[in-house]
């Protein structure tokens, strides 16, 4: 069933198309294969696996990812994955009681709030919507693997495959992930940069819910679809409905050395359970019923300091530049902006004279935010972790009072909600901070390519005017 809408913008087409390799079919890569193609590029994406796809478990598609899947044609197909999933609230629970700390609304909140709503959804769900977009535009050659970059050639470099083809292009975009090879050709470094580990481990289940529903005391998980999150001494818990409320995801996160950063790693189901034996007697029962785990360690990587290769001509994207703590949910969305960004940008060019400094306002349009989209999920960590004492009753009490606020808003404006809630910044519970949201969730991407555009458009035609003063420009 294709069920792809239109793009909701015109979609300005480049007056110079470029030859455009994407190395890495992920999430990031798939998408700037689509926000590049749709602007008149051609695209050839490699990617050394074999097959294509994402490993289960979910993901959450906060306002600002959820405006752009929207943008690009995609919100019947959202809706129809993840309509019933959509979560009415987020709500913090105290380990081992299970009692209630915070709630924030989403639905009808952040929507009305950020004008894009909020979905939970399955990671091969959004892999699809992706790749339906982006097929029309691309050729796809899988089970190649780029070993090295070469820049002999200065305006065109070219990469090598394990066979020892080597393939030109105008523009290189690394989507390749946190082992990205093309990073190493941009930083000169093998090693992912000044990476740390975190001392946690993140597991990953996801759990059929047939399993439970009939059990009085886990029934309320299915019964209405929030995002809940359990928060103790060094541990947390994040769990919600995906698939139509078919399974139940969990991200459970505790200290732990792990083996190797990788999302795909089976994990250790007794080692698991035992990390969370004190907690909530929910969380124990619902963990009972998982039969498998994958877990991974988790890093914190220190922001690069450029992104572009000396030549001008290769550029990073997702996490090949920026991985993130899983703390606010934002790997995949700060790939696909990057990605939109970017498509954006280059669907004005109109000589390759321009390459290098739109590359340079792909940069200093993304590299600040996400920058501090990474220090932020580091902070959270913090928070999250308190152990028992006064800095976690402080937590707890401040929690508290923006969950009455919220509530008694909630109750009072329920058919035309509308937040009228004053401020709560700098709370704990960042998702009932209304500052830190509008920074969070009001970015456009295409807005902000825009002004940038309306500042810099002279400088970046005048570069293409010198060279062909014929050119009809855009
Ligand atoms: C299976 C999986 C599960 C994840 N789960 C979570 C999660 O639960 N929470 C979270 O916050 N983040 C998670 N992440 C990270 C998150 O998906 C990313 O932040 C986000 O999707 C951006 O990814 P990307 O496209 O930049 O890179 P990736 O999704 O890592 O994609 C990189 C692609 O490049 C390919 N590739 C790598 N090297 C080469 C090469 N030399 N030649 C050719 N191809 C190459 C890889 O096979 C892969 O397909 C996960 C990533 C993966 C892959
Ligand atoms: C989702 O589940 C409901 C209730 O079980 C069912 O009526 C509906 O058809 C399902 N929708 C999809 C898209 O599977
Ligand atoms: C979580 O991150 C946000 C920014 O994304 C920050 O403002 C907030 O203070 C953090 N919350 C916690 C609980 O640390
Ligand atoms: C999208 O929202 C997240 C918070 O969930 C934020 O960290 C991020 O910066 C936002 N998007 C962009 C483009 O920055």
């Amino acid at each position: 069933m294709n069920i792809d809408q239109p793009d909701m913008l015109n979609v300005r087409k480049a007056q110079k198309q470029l030859n455009i390799l994407v190395v890495g079919c992920g999430l990031g890569g798939l998408a700037a294969a689509y926000a590049l193609g749709r602007a008149g590029h051609f695209i050839t994406v490699i990617e050394s696996s074999t097959s294509i796809g994402e490993v289960g478990a979910g993901i959450q598609i906060g306002p600002n990812l959820s405006r752009i899947l929207i943008r690009w044609g995609l919100e019947q197909r959202l809706k129809s994955v993840s309509e019933r999933d959509k979560p009415t609230w987020f709500t913090f629970h105290r380990y081992d009681t299970g009692e209630v700390l915070g709630m924030s609304r989403l639905e009808g909140k952040l929507d009305r709030d950020h004008g894009a709503p909020w979905h939970v959804v399955h990671r091969a769900d959004l892999y699809e919507m992706l790749l339906s977009k982006a097929s029309p535009y691309m050729n796809l050659r899988m089970n190649s693997r780029v070993t090295s970059l070469n820049f002999d050639d200065t305006s065109r470099p070219s990469l090598t495959l394990q066979t020892g083809e080597v393939i030109s292009a105008d523009l290189i975009v690394g989507a390749d992930g946190i082992n990205s090879v093309v990073r190493s050709h941009v930083t000169g470094q093998t090693k992912i940069p000044l990476s740390v580990p975190t001392g946690d481990l993140a597991y990953r289940v996801v759990i059929p819910t047939r399993t439970f529903t009939d059990d009085p005391q886990l029934r309320f998980l299915v019964e209405e679809p929030r995002i809940r999150c359990w928060i103790g001494p060094g541990r947390h818990i994040v769990g919600y409905c995906i698939r139509n409320r078919t399974e139940y995801n969990l991200v459970l996160v505790k200290p732990g050395d792990g083996h190797s950063y990788s999302w795909t790693a089976e994990g250790d189901l007794k080692e698991m359970r035992n990390g969370f034996n004190e907690w909530d007697p929910c969380v124990q029962k619902l963990l009972s019923k998982a039969d498998s785990v994958l877990e991974s360690r988790l890093l914190i990587c220190k922001p690069l300091e450029t992104w572009i290769h000396g030549s001008g001509r290769v550029v990073l994207l997702g996490d090949s530049c920026h991985p993130m703590l899983p703390y606010r949910a934002q790997g995949s969305a700060m790939a696909i902006e990057d990605a939109a960004v970017l498509g954006n940008l280059f669907s004005r060019i109109s000589d390759t004279s321009q390459i290098t400094p739109l590359l340079d306002a792909y940069e200093s349009l993304r590299h600040a935010r996400v920058t501090a989209t990474q220090e932020a999920s580091a902070r959270n960590r913090t928070v999250y972790h308190l152990p028992d004492g006064l800095e976690q009753i402080q937590r707890d009490a401040a929690m508290k009072i923006a969950m009455e606020e919220e509530v008694s808003s909630y109750e009072r404006f329920k058919d035309g909600y509308s937040p009228s809630i004053s401020d709560q910044n700098d709370n704990p519970n960042a998702w009932s901070d209304k500052n830190k949201n509008k920074e969070q969730f009001d970015y456009d991407p295409d807005n902000a390519v825009e002004e940038w555009w309306a500042l810099n458009r002279d400088n970046i035609r005048s570069l293409g005017n010198e060279k062909d003063a014929s050119q009809v420009l855009i």
